[in-house]
Protein backbone atom coordinates (compact mmCIF):
# COMPACT_ATOMS: atom_id res chain seq x y z
CA UNK A 1 0.00 0.00 0.00
CA UNK A 2 2.29 2.74 -1.24
CA UNK A 3 0.10 5.77 0.00
CA UNK A 4 0.06 4.23 3.73
CA UNK A 5 4.11 3.32 2.97
CA UNK A 6 4.87 7.49 2.46
CA UNK A 7 2.78 8.04 5.35
CA UNK A 8 4.69 6.17 7.74
CA UNK A 9 7.73 7.44 6.24
CA UNK A 10 6.58 11.04 6.91
CA UNK A 11 5.93 10.25 10.76
CA UNK A 12 8.77 7.71 11.54
CA UNK A 13 12.10 10.11 10.06
CA UNK A 14 12.26 12.43 12.67
CA UNK A 15 12.22 10.31 15.29
CA UNK A 16 14.60 7.42 13.80
CA UNK A 17 17.15 9.32 12.39
CA UNK A 18 17.18 11.53 15.99
CA UNK A 19 16.87 7.95 17.77
CA UNK A 20 20.37 7.25 15.45
CA UNK A 21 22.25 9.87 16.26
CA UNK A 22 21.62 9.47 20.22
CA UNK A 23 22.42 5.27 20.16
CA UNK A 24 25.81 6.63 18.14
CA UNK A 25 26.24 8.87 20.24
CA UNK A 26 26.93 11.91 17.66
CA UNK A 27 25.48 14.71 16.84
CA UNK A 28 24.44 16.24 12.97
CA UNK A 29 26.71 18.86 13.26
CA UNK A 30 29.61 16.27 13.12
CA UNK A 31 28.35 13.95 9.89
CA UNK A 32 30.62 14.59 6.90
CA UNK A 33 27.73 14.12 4.37
CA UNK A 34 24.08 12.91 4.46
CA UNK A 35 23.50 9.52 1.70
CA UNK A 36 19.75 9.14 0.54
CA UNK A 37 18.49 6.18 -1.00
CA UNK A 38 17.81 7.56 -4.57
CA UNK A 39 16.07 4.76 -5.70
CA UNK A 40 14.74 2.33 -6.88
CA UNK A 41 11.65 1.84 -4.54
CA UNK A 42 8.05 3.13 -4.23
CA UNK A 43 8.31 6.68 -5.22
CA UNK A 44 6.01 8.46 -2.44
CA UNK A 45 8.78 6.62 0.31
CA UNK A 46 11.77 7.83 -1.23
CA UNK A 47 10.39 11.36 -1.88
CA UNK A 48 10.28 11.66 1.71
CA UNK A 49 13.89 10.06 2.46
CA UNK A 50 15.07 12.42 -0.47
CA UNK A 51 13.18 15.95 0.66
CA UNK A 52 14.23 15.18 4.44
CA UNK A 53 17.72 14.86 3.37
CA UNK A 54 17.94 17.73 1.14
CA UNK A 55 16.67 19.84 3.56
CA UNK A 56 19.27 18.44 6.30
CA UNK A 57 21.87 18.68 4.05
CA UNK A 58 20.70 22.93 2.92
CA UNK A 59 20.36 23.43 6.59
CA UNK A 60 23.74 21.88 7.55
CA UNK A 61 25.79 22.68 4.81
CA UNK A 62 26.70 18.91 4.21
CA UNK A 63 27.53 17.48 0.73
CA UNK A 64 24.48 15.42 -0.54
CA UNK A 65 24.86 12.00 -1.71
CA UNK A 66 22.19 9.60 -3.49
CA UNK A 67 22.69 5.93 -3.47
CA UNK A 68 21.47 3.10 -5.19
CA UNK A 69 19.34 0.52 -2.86
CA UNK A 70 21.05 -2.39 -4.18
CA UNK A 71 24.59 -1.31 -3.91
CA UNK A 72 23.45 -0.56 -0.27
CA UNK A 73 23.10 -3.98 -0.14
CA UNK A 74 26.35 -5.29 -1.59
CA UNK A 75 28.16 -2.60 0.02
CA UNK A 76 26.87 -4.15 3.20
CA UNK A 77 28.92 -7.24 2.27
CA UNK A 78 32.25 -5.78 1.98
CA UNK A 79 32.47 -3.99 4.97
CA UNK A 80 36.49 -4.21 6.13
CA UNK A 81 37.16 -6.86 3.36
CA UNK A 82 38.89 -6.52 -0.44
CA UNK A 83 37.34 -8.62 -2.33
CA UNK A 84 39.15 -10.13 -6.12
CA UNK A 85 37.54 -9.22 -9.34
CA UNK A 86 35.27 -10.29 -11.08
CA UNK A 87 32.86 -10.76 -8.79
CA UNK A 88 29.28 -11.88 -9.01
CA UNK A 89 26.68 -10.19 -6.28
CA UNK A 90 23.54 -12.16 -5.65
CA UNK A 91 20.52 -10.03 -3.81
CA UNK A 92 17.52 -11.54 -2.42
CA UNK A 93 14.91 -9.61 -0.75
CA UNK A 94 11.14 -8.62 -0.79
CA UNK A 95 11.53 -6.52 -4.12
CA UNK A 96 14.46 -8.09 -5.66
CA UNK A 97 16.22 -11.35 -6.98
CA UNK A 98 19.49 -9.99 -9.28
CA UNK A 99 22.23 -11.99 -9.96
CA UNK A 100 24.99 -8.72 -11.02
CA UNK A 101 28.76 -9.20 -12.64
CA UNK A 102 30.88 -6.94 -10.49
CA UNK A 103 33.93 -6.58 -13.23
CA UNK A 104 35.44 -3.98 -10.91
CA UNK A 105 35.14 -1.80 -7.93
CA UNK A 106 31.68 -0.28 -8.52
CA UNK A 107 31.16 -1.59 -12.16
CA UNK A 108 27.70 -3.22 -12.35
CA UNK A 109 26.35 -5.68 -15.26
CA UNK A 110 22.96 -6.87 -14.81
CA UNK A 111 23.47 -10.92 -15.53
CA UNK A 112 19.68 -12.19 -14.38
CA UNK A 113 16.83 -11.53 -12.31
CA UNK A 114 13.79 -12.75 -10.87
CA UNK A 115 10.39 -13.25 -13.92
CA UNK A 116 8.13 -12.71 -11.66
CA UNK A 117 7.83 -13.07 -7.77
CA UNK A 118 11.41 -12.44 -5.97
CA UNK A 119 12.42 -15.08 -3.29
CA UNK A 120 11.38 -13.13 -0.31
CA UNK A 121 8.05 -12.03 -2.00
CA UNK A 122 7.24 -16.34 -1.90
CA UNK A 123 8.26 -16.29 1.98
CA UNK A 124 6.02 -13.74 2.36
CA UNK A 125 3.71 -15.16 0.32
CA UNK A 126 3.43 -18.82 1.44
CA UNK A 127 3.52 -17.14 5.13
CA UNK A 128 0.83 -15.16 4.49
CA UNK A 129 -1.12 -18.32 2.83
CA UNK A 130 -0.29 -20.14 6.03
CA UNK A 131 -1.85 -16.84 8.72
CA UNK A 132 2.28 -17.23 9.81
CA UNK A 133 2.27 -12.71 9.83
CA UNK A 134 5.19 -10.39 7.70
CA UNK A 135 7.89 -10.90 6.93
CA UNK A 136 7.41 -14.89 6.22
CA UNK A 137 11.10 -15.35 5.56
CA UNK A 138 12.28 -15.52 9.68
CA UNK A 139 9.26 -17.68 11.28
CA UNK A 140 9.65 -20.12 8.00
CA UNK A 141 13.06 -20.05 8.32
CA UNK A 142 12.60 -21.15 11.90
CA UNK A 143 10.25 -23.44 11.28
CA UNK A 144 12.01 -25.10 8.59
CA UNK A 145 14.62 -26.09 10.89
CA UNK A 146 11.74 -28.48 12.42
CA UNK A 147 10.89 -30.25 9.10
CA UNK A 148 12.68 -32.66 6.44
CA UNK A 149 13.83 -30.77 3.47
CA UNK A 150 13.20 -33.55 1.12
CA UNK A 151 9.84 -34.70 2.57
CA UNK A 152 7.59 -32.69 -0.59
CA UNK A 153 9.37 -33.02 -3.88
CA UNK A 154 8.67 -28.81 -5.64
CA UNK A 155 10.19 -28.87 -9.22
CA UNK A 156 12.77 -26.56 -10.29
CA UNK A 157 11.34 -24.14 -13.16
CA UNK A 158 12.09 -24.82 -16.67
CA UNK A 159 13.54 -21.39 -17.76
CA UNK A 160 13.93 -20.79 -21.54
CA UNK A 161 16.86 -18.03 -22.51
CA UNK A 162 18.99 -16.84 -19.95
CA UNK A 163 20.18 -19.17 -17.30
CA UNK A 164 21.00 -16.51 -14.57
CA UNK A 165 16.94 -15.66 -14.48
CA UNK A 166 14.95 -17.02 -11.38
CA UNK A 167 11.14 -17.90 -11.27
CA UNK A 168 9.03 -18.48 -7.89
CA UNK A 169 5.43 -17.64 -8.98
CA UNK A 170 5.32 -21.72 -9.59
CA UNK A 171 7.13 -22.84 -6.55
CA UNK A 172 4.37 -20.22 -4.39
CA UNK A 173 1.39 -21.96 -6.72
CA UNK A 174 2.89 -25.34 -5.76
CA UNK A 175 2.41 -24.94 -1.77
CA UNK A 176 -1.00 -23.20 -2.47
CA UNK A 177 -2.05 -26.53 -4.13
CA UNK A 178 -0.65 -28.34 -0.74
CA UNK A 179 -2.35 -26.18 1.47
CA UNK A 180 -5.85 -26.54 -0.18
CA UNK A 181 -5.10 -29.98 -0.16
CA UNK A 182 -4.05 -30.07 3.64
CA UNK A 183 -7.25 -28.12 4.41
CA UNK A 184 -9.63 -30.91 3.42
CA UNK A 185 -8.11 -32.98 6.56
CA UNK A 186 -9.42 -30.79 8.79
CA UNK A 187 -8.10 -27.40 10.43
CA UNK A 188 -4.09 -27.60 11.15
CA UNK A 189 -1.62 -25.20 13.52
CA UNK A 190 1.49 -24.64 10.72
CA UNK A 191 3.44 -24.02 13.91
CA UNK A 192 3.50 -27.77 14.85
CA UNK A 193 1.54 -29.86 12.30
CA UNK A 194 4.84 -31.97 11.21
CA UNK A 195 3.42 -32.40 7.80
CA UNK A 196 2.79 -28.47 7.44
CA UNK A 197 6.41 -28.28 8.60
CA UNK A 198 7.86 -31.08 6.31
CA UNK A 199 6.44 -28.81 3.33
CA UNK A 200 7.88 -25.49 4.94
CA UNK A 201 11.54 -27.51 4.69
CA UNK A 202 10.98 -28.01 1.05
CA UNK A 203 9.71 -25.12 0.01
CA UNK A 204 12.64 -23.40 1.83
CA UNK A 205 14.82 -26.34 0.27
CA UNK A 206 13.43 -25.67 -3.29
CA UNK A 207 14.46 -21.76 -2.63
CA UNK A 208 17.55 -21.98 -1.36
CA UNK A 209 18.58 -24.48 -4.07
CA UNK A 210 17.22 -22.25 -6.85
CA UNK A 211 19.05 -19.29 -5.54
CA UNK A 212 22.76 -21.17 -5.13
CA UNK A 213 22.59 -23.43 -8.19
CA UNK A 214 22.14 -20.37 -10.77
CA UNK A 215 24.23 -18.15 -8.24
CA UNK A 216 27.42 -20.72 -7.93
CA UNK A 217 26.70 -21.99 -12.36
CA UNK A 218 27.19 -17.80 -13.14
CA UNK A 219 30.04 -17.34 -10.64
CA UNK A 220 31.87 -20.49 -12.36
CA UNK A 221 31.02 -19.30 -16.10
CA UNK A 222 32.29 -15.64 -15.25
CA UNK A 223 35.15 -16.70 -13.42
CA UNK A 224 34.62 -15.04 -10.53
CA UNK A 225 36.94 -14.88 -7.84
CA UNK A 226 34.24 -14.36 -5.42
CA UNK A 227 30.49 -14.14 -4.48
CA UNK A 228 28.43 -11.55 -2.35
CA UNK A 229 25.33 -12.87 -1.32
CA UNK A 230 22.82 -9.75 0.54
CA UNK A 231 19.41 -8.61 0.89
CA UNK A 232 16.63 -10.16 3.52
CA UNK A 233 17.18 -13.31 1.99
CA UNK A 234 20.37 -13.67 2.85
CA UNK A 235 19.70 -13.60 6.61
CA UNK A 236 17.88 -17.08 6.07
CA UNK A 237 19.95 -19.43 8.21
CA UNK A 238 19.05 -22.72 6.15
CA UNK A 239 20.90 -20.48 2.98
CA UNK A 240 23.89 -20.01 5.08
CA UNK A 241 24.26 -23.60 6.41
CA UNK A 242 24.03 -24.66 2.77
CA UNK A 243 26.66 -22.37 1.61
CA UNK A 244 28.61 -23.71 3.87
CA UNK A 245 28.28 -27.40 2.04
CA UNK A 246 29.29 -26.21 -1.11
CA UNK A 247 32.37 -26.62 -2.59
CA UNK A 248 33.33 -23.95 -4.63
CA UNK A 249 36.28 -22.70 -5.24
CA UNK A 250 35.58 -18.69 -5.01
CA UNK A 251 35.26 -17.38 -1.41
CA UNK A 252 31.45 -16.18 -0.57
CA UNK A 253 30.68 -13.06 1.14
CA UNK A 254 28.05 -12.84 3.35
CA UNK A 255 26.60 -9.02 5.44
CA UNK A 256 26.12 -9.47 9.29
CA UNK A 257 22.14 -11.09 9.34
CA UNK A 258 21.13 -7.66 10.94
CA UNK A 259 22.72 -5.42 7.46
CA UNK A 260 21.08 -8.06 5.42
CA UNK A 261 17.79 -6.86 5.59
CA UNK A 262 17.27 -3.39 4.77
CA UNK A 263 18.83 -0.47 7.21
CA UNK A 264 20.63 2.48 7.12
CA UNK A 265 23.98 0.96 7.65
CA UNK A 266 23.97 -0.32 4.18
CA UNK A 267 22.96 2.90 2.73
CA UNK A 268 26.21 4.74 4.49
CA UNK A 269 28.53 2.39 3.57
CA UNK A 270 27.31 3.23 -0.02
CA UNK A 271 27.42 6.68 0.03
CA UNK A 272 30.39 6.92 2.06
CA UNK A 273 31.84 5.21 -1.33
CA UNK A 274 31.07 7.32 -3.71
CA UNK A 275 32.20 9.97 -0.95
CA UNK A 276 35.57 8.90 -1.28
CA UNK A 277 35.67 8.93 -5.52
CA UNK A 278 34.57 12.72 -4.71
CA UNK A 279 30.90 12.03 -6.13
CA UNK A 280 27.92 14.39 -4.94
CA UNK A 281 24.27 15.01 -5.67
CA UNK A 282 22.85 18.10 -6.04
CA UNK A 283 19.91 19.56 -4.39
CA UNK A 284 18.08 18.84 -7.40
CA UNK A 285 18.56 14.83 -6.59
CA UNK A 286 14.96 13.29 -7.76
CA UNK A 287 13.37 9.70 -6.52
CA UNK A 288 13.87 7.05 -9.15
CA UNK A 289 11.51 4.46 -8.83
CA UNK A 290 13.46 2.34 -11.29
CA UNK A 291 16.86 3.30 -11.06
CA UNK A 292 18.93 0.80 -12.87
CA UNK A 293 22.41 -0.83 -11.19
CA UNK A 294 24.99 0.28 -13.56
CA UNK A 295 28.92 1.62 -13.58
CA UNK A 296 29.17 4.45 -10.47
CA UNK A 297 32.32 6.17 -12.76
O1 LIG B 1 16.20 -6.59 1.95
P1 LIG B 1 14.90 -6.53 2.65
O2 LIG B 1 14.87 -6.13 4.09
O3 LIG B 1 13.90 -5.57 1.93
C1 LIG B 1 13.77 -5.42 0.56
O4 LIG B 1 14.59 -4.67 -0.03
O5 LIG B 1 12.86 -6.09 0.04
O6 LIG B 1 14.22 -7.97 2.46
C2 LIG B 1 12.98 -8.28 3.06
C3 LIG B 1 12.61 -9.66 2.63
C4 LIG B 1 11.22 -10.09 3.09
O7 LIG B 1 10.56 -10.66 1.99
C5 LIG B 1 11.53 -11.13 4.16
O8 LIG B 1 10.54 -12.14 4.26
C6 LIG B 1 12.83 -11.70 3.70
O9 LIG B 1 13.55 -10.61 3.17
N1 LIG B 1 13.59 -12.30 4.80
C7 LIG B 1 13.94 -13.61 4.84
C8 LIG B 1 14.58 -13.80 6.10
N2 LIG B 1 14.61 -12.60 6.76
C9 LIG B 1 14.00 -11.70 5.95
N3 LIG B 1 13.76 -14.59 3.97
C10 LIG B 1 14.21 -15.82 4.30
N4 LIG B 1 14.81 -16.08 5.48
C11 LIG B 1 15.03 -15.13 6.40
N5 LIG B 1 15.63 -15.42 7.57
ZN1 LIG C 1 16.42 -4.13 0.25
Amino acid sequence: MPELASREHVRAIVPVVREALEQAQTRLEDLTAIAVTQGPGLVGSLLVGLTYAKALAYAKGLPLIGVHHLEGHIRAALLGVDIAYPALALIASGGHTHIFECLAEGHYRLEGKTRDDAAGEAYDKVAKLLGLGYPGGPVIDRLAAQGNPRAVRFTSPKLKGNPSDFSFSGLKTAVLRWVEARRLNGPFDPTTDPATLDMLASFQYTVISELLNRAGQAATRIGAKALVISGGVASNRGLREEVGRRQWDFPVYFPEPRWSTDNGVMIALAGHYRWQLGLRSGLDLKPQANLPLAQIK
